[in-house]
C-alpha cells in the first residue's frame, strides 16, 4: 500500500485526480470505478478543469459506479446516477453509454445484482476503482459486519450510514434504507484502488481500515491485501495512523 499525505482536500484531490489523469493517459480505453459522496467531488473537479484545458480525453473511457440507492429514480437530485451527471459525466466528453450505475428503480434485487456482476465481468473488470471510506470503514456500501460480501448485493444501510448521509436528503426520514452496491470481490479485482479521504472525522477508520486487522467488522481493511492500493488522505483523516 502506498500513503500519499495532502496537505488538505484540495491537495488529496489534486493528488487523486493525477493518479486518475495518468491512469486514462495510459490506457485511454480504461474502465474507471467511480465513487460517489463528499470525498471524491474535489477529484472530479480537478479533472474537469485539466479536461477543460485540453489535457485529458475521456471519449473511450469507460465507467461503472461503485453503487446506487434502491427506489431512487435517476431523475431524484440525491440519486448517485444525478451525482455522477452533476459532478463529472455532463462536463467531460464520456460517451454517456459507456457509463453504468445499477439500477436502482430494479426492484429485483437478485435479477439486477446479477445483471450488474455480468456487465462488469463482460467489461473485463475495472482498471481503476476510485473509494472513499465511510466513517464506519465501510467501502462501497459494504457496511461492517460478520463476513465479507462478495459480488454485487443489495444491503440494508446502518443507522450510520443513513445519519451521514442525511445531509444530502430533507431528513433522515428520506434516505433510502437500502441500496445496491458492488461487493468486496468486485472491489478487490480491480487492477488498482485508489481512495480519497479527508476530515478528522474518517481519523478512527484510516487508522482502523488500514493499520487495524483485517475484519469484516472494518470493511475497509480488506484492501490490506490488495496488491495495488494508494490511500490520499489529509492529514486530519492521517491524524491517528501509527507513527513509523
Ligand atoms: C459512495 C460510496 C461510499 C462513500 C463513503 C464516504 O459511492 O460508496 O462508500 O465513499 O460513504 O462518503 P463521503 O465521501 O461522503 O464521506
Amino acid at each position: 500500500m502506498k500513503i500519499y499525505a495532502a496537505e488538505d482536500y484540495k491537495d488529496m484531490s489534486r493528488k487523486a485526480a493525477n493518479i486518475i489523469s495518468a491512469q486514462v493517459i495510459m490506457n485511454p480505453g480504461c474502465v474507471l470505478g467511480l465513487a460517489t459522496g463528499s470525498s471524491p467531488i474535489g477529484t472530479y473537479e480537478q479533472l474537469v478543469e485539466w479536461y477543460n484545458k485540453g489535457d485529458l480525453d475521456f471519449s473511450e473511457v469507460t465507467t461503472v459506479n461503485l453503487d446506487e440507492y434502491k427506489g431512487l429514480a435517476r431523475t431524484e437530485e440525491q440519486s448517485y446516477y444525478n451525482f455522477m451527471h452533476e459532478y463529472l459525466f455532463s462536463h467531460i466528453n464520456i460517451n454517456l453509454e459507456k457509463t453504468y450505475l445499477p439500477n436502482g428503480m430494479e426492484m429485483d434485487s437478485a435479477k439486477e445484482c446479477a445483471r450488474y456482476d455480468e456487465l462488469i465481468q463482460s467489461l473485463g473488470g475495472v482498471d481503476l476503482q476510485l473509494l472513499g471510506l465511510g466513517r464506519n470503514g465501510h467501502i462501497g456500501f459494504n457496511e461492517p459486519g460478520d463476513a465479507f460480501e462478495k459480488g454485487t448485493h443489495c444491503v440494508d444501510l446502518t443507522p450510520s450510514t443513513i445519519d451521514a448521509n442525511k445531509r444530502f436528503f430533507a431528513s433522515a426520514d428520506d434516505v433510502p434504507k437500502q441500496a445496491y452496491t458492488m461487493g468486496i470481490k468486485n472491489i478487490m479485482q480491480a487492477k488498482k484502488v485508489l481512495v480519497v479521504v479527508s476530515g478528522a472525522d474518517k481519523a478512527d477508520a484510516v487508522r482502523d481500515a488500514f493499520f487495524g486487522p483485517v475484519t469484516p467488522k472494518v470493511p475497509g481493511s480488506i484492501l490490506q491485501l490488495h496488491n495495488d492500493v494508494i490511500l490520499v488522505a489529509d492529514e486530519a483523516a492521517l491524524s491517528k495512523i501509527p507513527k513509523e
